[in-house]
């Protein structure tokens, strides 16, 4: 499955047709000329939402009615047209001759991996991002997920306001809160178990790649740190949910103290360390987003193990910080995986390009395929 063609009308500054080549895809442009709309187009037609914050709307062309993003969607020699449409706060998909598609039909057609700049943040930021970097991707292998995550959250509220209500004097009776444990044990003891088995198949991955990707010069170790006791290899559901409950009992006075509940999966964490220490505190920026990189890349390894398919990459601005060795062993892995790609940046890479990869020259909202070696040149 590949990208051939991408026609945009009125999706932000852009209005334009691009053909994609079938391997790496680099666009090169200053600041503020939509390279980052492109890769948003693409991201929007393949999973029905942005990457950046805020409302549909904002997608469309100021003053313009609406913006559509027509992809054309290669798959043995057949060319499917994938059509979004955005008019107001409505979107709509359709797929081939199929209106109103869902976004799962919309996903066994074509899928999309982002990675920008705020990705760094899984490295460097706090443990919320780690966590949401691995829900993100339970929820794609497993999708009921998703409910978990929420019901647990709505659990925890109860119990954070039931704690509140004894820490004020009012009285609502113990057993109420001890049912609320049972459940938060219940449900919180499956999201431990799922990051868990979830992690027993990534963390190789990601090791790997991570040495793979700088030539064997930093060394990723992963651990996932769990508030509610040891949870090295990956935790059965059922021991998970008796160690939480145990927990929970023993802080109940803690937390009615503290008005909140201080043990469970929202307050657990992923460790990275490079070399040996911890990467958030010790690596260079230059080491945290080659970290960060390669553990996006993981996660779509992992993806296209399981799926067979491999989604479509993009990459937003994240060469930068890379020296060209490790720029060249990034896009060699790329190169090797056949994974389509489609990168941005402000100047490009000093490396050797393929015959499958592509150059594109980004400016005021026009967009020009050039060679590689023009293009430093006309930028
Ligand atoms: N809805 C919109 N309509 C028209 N232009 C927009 C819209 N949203 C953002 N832009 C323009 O897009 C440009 C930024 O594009 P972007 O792709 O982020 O730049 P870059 O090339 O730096 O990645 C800005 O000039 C901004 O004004
Ligand atoms: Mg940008």
């Amino acid at each position: 499955m590949r990208v051939v063609s991408a026609i945009l009308e009125d999706f932000r500054n852009l209005s334009v047709r691009v053909d994609l080549a079938c391997g790496i895809n680099v666009f090169v442009g200053r600041n503020g000329q939509g390279k980052t709309n492109f890769l948003e187009a693409l991201f929007v037609a393949c999973m029905g939402r942005s990457f950046r914050p805020g409302r549909l709307a904002d997608l469309v062309r100021f003053s313009a009615p609406g913006a559509t993003v027509e992809l054309g969607v290669e798959e043995r020699g057949i060319v499917t047209p994938v059509r979004v449409s955005i008019a107001g706060s409505q979107r709509r998909h359709r797929v081939g001759g199929r209106d109103n598609c869902s976004l799962s039909e919309v996903a066994q057609m074509i899928r999309a991996v982002f990675f920008g700049p705020d990705d760094l943040d899984l490295v460097k930021g706090s443990p919320s991002g780690r966590r949401s970097f691995l829900d993100e991707a339970i929820r794609v292998h497993h999708p009921p997920y998703e409910r978990l995550l929420m019901g647990y959250q709505r659990l925890l509220r109860d119990r954070n306001q039931l704690l509140r209500d004894f820490g004020s004097g009012r009285h609502p009776p113990e057993e109420l809160l001890a049912s609320y444990e049972g459940e938060l044990a219940r449900w919180g003891g499956q999201i431990v178990s799922h990051r868990s088995r979830y992690l027993r198949d990534y963390s190789p991955m990601a090791v790997e790649l991570v040495a793979r990707h700088t030539g064997g010069q930093l060394t990723l170790e992963l651990a996932h740190e769990c508030t509610a006791g040891p949870c090295g290899g990956a935790i059965e559901v059922g021991d998970a949910q008796e160690m939480l409950l145990g927990r929970l009992r023993d802080l109940r006075g803690e937390d009615i103290r503290s008005g909140s509940t201080t043990v469970g999966p929202h307050l657990d964490d992923l460790r990275l360390d490079v070399n040996g220490r911890a990467a958030r505190l010790f690596a260079s920026q230059g080491e945290q987003r080659q970290v960060a990189v390669s553990m996006k890349l993981a996660q779509l390894a992992l993806w296209r193990q399981k799926f067979g398919v491999t989604p479509l990459l993009l990459l937003d601005d994240v060469l930068s910080e890379l020296d060209s060795t490790r720029i060249r062993l990034l896009l060699d892995a790329i190169a090797g995986w056949q994974v389509q790609a489609v990168l941005t940046t402000t100047a490009p890479p000093d490396v050797v390009w393929k015959d499958d990869d592509a150059c594109f020259r980004v400016k005021e909202g026009g967009i020009c395929r050039v060679d590689f070696d023009k293009v430093a040149d006309e930028a």
